[in-house]
């Protein structure tokens, strides 16, 4: 992490800030990284949050321009490489057997009235039971007291994992870091089968990242934090409520518990944080199915140009694609591929090639000169739903829709074409 932070300047606060709700009042005030270098009973650690609030810095990274970004990523995530592994690394320097986590590291409050303290950049490292393979994933976790949190497990790879050795009598055995480099979370939120994500990170870092074998998981050398320790498979216990990207309060469920067996931190420690709801936890959630949407809709349309998960629509719920249309029902094509390939998605508007998917008003304005909503909107009942939508939440299924808003292939194009320097 600090080696990333050496190339940023970040705003700074001087003044002491409390980890109950003071942290998220400052990043509130900023669009960018902030750094808060006092925290209240915690001499010398360090917070840092609103690092991934604009796919810019993901460009910069990547070095690449941001048109190209979403193409760069789409060819990263086809060529995972394998990271180096390293003998030591400065989290070393540091260990503690099952602390009280409260008393070791700022976890922060987040919001007033329901919340408890919990983390919100938190990445999971652990093995695949049967193949071996390491899978890295994002997993908010609340406080139980002492050494133990309350994990979130949607169901994907974790939750898999979990359940097998569940099967099988025995507890998961993780790794748990804070404090990474933006590559690597990036890397952590990307949902592919069978990917290593830390060997998608390193692709990210054309080929820097060192990682520490720690009983057969490996681990980023520059990770702030890391906690070893199993989740159990014999107990759960409440999770939530919390605030997710939706800003609504999430649930509370009945979730593992990770117990922490030893904790590990760098010299100066930096807690990294994720302001729940908030742009950068949006963008991360969202960014990554970006190129998945875009791949599996190049399958059935292969003009297709450009894809975002637009920011009214939390990141994750509504689409909108760009397309140069060659066939008449490519639109509607489009929209079903897209719907399959982020089966959370509950909108996907497609739209021609000259619109940009990132202008909510210019993809407005096709709405309103190129849609006509008999022919052009499409509904599909009873799909798998998103748990995060409020309005299907508890059900599993919901209706989506496609609207179509592309030119009609037999009308003349010049119609519908923006006059140069007319309304903008
Ligand atoms: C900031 C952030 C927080 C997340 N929190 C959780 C969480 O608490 N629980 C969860 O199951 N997934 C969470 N996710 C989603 C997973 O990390 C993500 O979908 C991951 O790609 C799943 O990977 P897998 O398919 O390899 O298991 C979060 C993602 C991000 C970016």
């Amino acid at each position: 992490m600090k080696r990333y932070l050496e190339g940023i300047t970040p705003v700074t606060v001087e003044e002491e800030v409390s980890t109950r709700l003071e942290v998220s009042d400052h990043l509130r005030k900023h669009e960018g990284p902030v750094l808060l270098n006092r925290i209240t009973g915690y001499p010398g650690w360090r917070i840092i949050g609103n690092i991934c609030t604009s796919k810019k810095v993901f460009a910069d990274i990547l070095e690449v321009p941001d048109d190209r970004l979403l193409d760069t990523l789409v060819e990263s995530i086809s060529s995972p490489t394998k990271y180096n592994k390293a003998s030591e690394a400065g989290f070393l320097q540091n260990e503690f057997n099952a602390p009280d986590i409260i008393k070791k590291i700022p976890l922060v409050m987040y919001y007033p009235e329901k919340e408890r303290y919990y983390t919100s950049a938190t990445i999971f490292l652990a093995l695949d039971p049967d193949t071996g393979r390491q899978n890295a994933s994002f997993h908010r976790m609340m406080h139980l007291g002492k050494n133990r949190f309350s994990v979130r497990l949607v169901p994907r790879d974790l939750f898999n994992f979990y359940k097998k050795n569940q099967q099988n009598g025995q507890d998961t055995r993780v790794v748990v870091i804070c404090g990474v480099h933006p590559a690597v979370s990036l890397a952590a939120a990307t949902s592919y089968p069978n990917l290593d994500e830390l060997e998608l990170a390193n692709t990210f870092l054309k080929g820097s990242l060192k990682c520490l074998d720690m009983g057969g998981i490996d681990v980023p050398v520059d990770s702030e934090v890391v906690m070893v320790g199993r989740l159990l498979h014999d107990e759960v216990a409440d999770e939530g409520p919390f605030v997710d990207i939706t800003g609504t309060w999430d649930k509370v469920r009945q979730e593992p518990i990770f117990e922490v067996e030893k904790l590990y931190m760098q010299d100066d420690p930096i807690w990294q944080v994720i302001l729940p709801g908030w742009t950068e936890h949006r963008l991360l959630m969202g960014m990554t199915q970006e190129p998945r949407i875009l791949n599996i809709v190049r399958n059935s349309v292969p003009s297709v140009k450009d894809v975002v998960l637009t920011r009214g629509g939390v990141g994750w719920l509504h689409a909108v694609i760009s397309i140069q249309k060659r066939h008449e029902g490519e639109g509607k094509n489009a929209g079903l591929a897209a719907l399959s390939a982020h089966p959370s998605l509950k909108r996907v508007i497609v739209v021609d090639d000259d619109i940009d998917v990132n202008n909510s008003e210019s993809v407005e304005w096709a709405l309103a000169t190129r849609l006509r909503p008999d022919e052009g909107v499409a509904f599909v009942k009873g799909a798998r739903s998103s748990s995060l939508d409020p309005s299907s939440a508890g059900m599993g299924v919901a209706t989506k829709w496609i609207i179509d808003a592309t030119i009609p292939l037999d009308r003349d194009r010049r119609d519908f074409e923006k006059v140069e320097g007319s309304w903008s």
